[in-house]
């Protein structure tokens, strides 16, 4: 199966000339998500995580089911102040401005290995922020993980561990 056969393209969205690239229509078939989720296992699988790190929002939906199938926890890496309780927190830049990410002080044991998934990895910026958060904290990162790579903005090459895609445009 051709996971792209089921990723839809709206152009113009969120802004005039950006083409966006929609797992809803993903998510919405069953065995073709299944077959996502099975095409993760098998890039994942093999760094034996002892637990899955997803991105707001959309990152979450691709870490929870993986970390049931591979028998691992799951946390979150959110937007600042979603989080209850210590929060270890991350500033990071954007194009114009700067954004915070968070994670709760106690989601990482020092030493355990993470995997960080996304939907999609479009400048890297989200990913490595997620990345250093999570090495602030103490977790070794085996590597990060998206459904979609966008390789014209060269994302991957900011990252500060193993990256793998499932499907990528230019
Ligand atoms: C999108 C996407 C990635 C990020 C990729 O998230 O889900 O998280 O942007 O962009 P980057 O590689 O340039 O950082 P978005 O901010 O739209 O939020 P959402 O996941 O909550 O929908
Ligand atoms: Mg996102």
């Amino acid at each position: 199966m051709d996971l792209k056969d089921h990723i839809r393209t709206v152009p113009d969205f969120p802004k005039p000339g950006i083409l966006f690239y929609d797992i809803s229509t993903l998510l919405a078939h069953p065995a073709a998500w299944r077959e996502c989720v099975n095409q993760l296992k098998t890039i994942i699988a093999p760094m034996k995580p002892d637990l899955l790190i997803g991105i707001e929002s959309r990152g979450f939906l691709p870490a929870a089911p993986l970390a049931l199938e591979l028998g691992v926890g799951f946390t979150m890496v959110r937007k600042k102040g979603k989080l209850p309780g210590e929060c270890i927190s991350h500033e990071y830049d954007l194009e114009y401005g700067s954004d915070i990410v968070q994670i709760q002080a106690d989601a990482v044991k020092p030493g355990q290995k993470v995997v960080i998934l996304d939907d999609l990895l479009a400048t890297g910026g989200t990913l490595r922020a997620a990345i250093e958060l999570s090495q602030k904290v103490g977790a070794d990162v085996a590597g990060a993980a998206c459904i979609i790579e966008l390789l014209g903005l060269g994302g991957r090459d900011g990252l500060n561990a193993p990256f793998h895609s499932l499907i990528s445009y230019e």
